[in-house]
């Protein structure tokens, strides 16, 4: 029968172990104890839909399923996918006023959205830099927008949001890039931004893209999920991606102040990998 319409079953401490381990190992997860009842409640609503008795039953549904799907709905329930247009509106800012300005003479330009959830991240960049640039040159900034959840990039590379997400955009803006679909409730980008952005599958405890470089990574709200030693490695990982002179954005809740990397301090949640001139001046890169 599984627990369809009962009371969950206690997550038992071997089987939180169990899951700690293989969420840290597979994604870095850090599940640390305490977050015993967060486990529990996340997890159970998938026991629920798949009729499981026990967290030991699901564990041996997740490690079985040789398709990767299950482990990867496991991760949509133990992250959030907490997003939204123009976030943390600094780092546009930064974008706008120091980074495009830097760029805008080159013929190739390449930002990764390295959680890009739902893609309201990377849409951002892409418009941000469209207005910079007048609507002209699109097809010089190249984004690369990667997350671990097959179901968020699957509405990301729909690129249709409804009213009630939309709201941080900017009217004129708004007008500029989106249609409104017939139902009036649908917002959808046109092509021109969407031929901006790759959105890819990308686990970032594993492999990173391989020979690609880039001007600014975004990876903001997801650091938190690392413990320190993961943060290290990520950061020291992501560096490597990035050109002399080129910017990491973190998340503005997150630092990477007890950790060795190294990036040189900016501003808050900016850092820049050194080697290169740059001037707030001209703002070259
Ligand atoms: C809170 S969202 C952040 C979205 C966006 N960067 C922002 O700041 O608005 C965190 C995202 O990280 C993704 N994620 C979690 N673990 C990951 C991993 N190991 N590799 C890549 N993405 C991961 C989740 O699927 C989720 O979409």
């Amino acid at each position: 029968m599984g627990t369809i319409g009962g009371a969950l079953p206690t997550l038992r401490a071997n089987e939180f172990e169990l899951i700690r381990l293989l969420a840290y190992e597979h994604f870095g997860l850090d599940l640390r104890s305490g977050k015993e009842g967060l486990v529990a409640a996340r997890l159970g609503r998938r026991l629920r839909e798949l009729g499981l008795r026990s967290y030991r039953e699901y564990y041996d549904h997740v490690v079985s399923d040789s398709t990767g799907a299950a482990m990867t709905a496991m991760v949509d329930c133990l992250t959030t996918n907490h997003t939204s247009f123009f976030r943390e509106a600094r780092h546009f800012d930064f974008l706008r006023d120091t980074i495009f300005p830097a760029l805008k003479t080159r013929p190739q330009i390449h930002i990764w959205s390295a959680a890009c959830s739902s893609g309201e991240e990377p849409y951002s960049i892409a418009m941000s830099w469209l207005e910079e640039s007048h609507g002209e040159f699109g097809t010089r900034l190249r984004i690369k927008a990667t997350d671990i959840s097959t179901k968020v990039l699957e509405r990301a590379r729909r690129g249709e949001y409804s009213s009630d997400r939309i709201k941080e955009i900017p009217l004129p803006i708004l007008q500029r890039y989106l249609v409104r679909d017939a139902s009036g409730d649908t917002f959808a980008f046109k092509n021109a931004v969407r031929t901006m952005i790759e959105f890819q599958y990308l686990n970032l405890i594993g492999r990173l893209p391989e020979g690609y470089r880039c001007s600014v990574i975004f990876c903001r709200n997801i650091m938190i999920y690392f413990d320190k030693r993961t943060q290290q490695d990520l950061v020291q990982r992501l560096s490597a991606h990035l050109e002399d002179g080129g910017y990491l954005f973190i998340g503005h809740a997150e630092s990477l102040n007890s950790i060795e990397h190294g990036l040189s301090y900016v501003s808050p949640a900016i850092y820049q990998k050194p080697g290169a001139r740059h001037s707030g001046q001209n703002g070259r890169l």
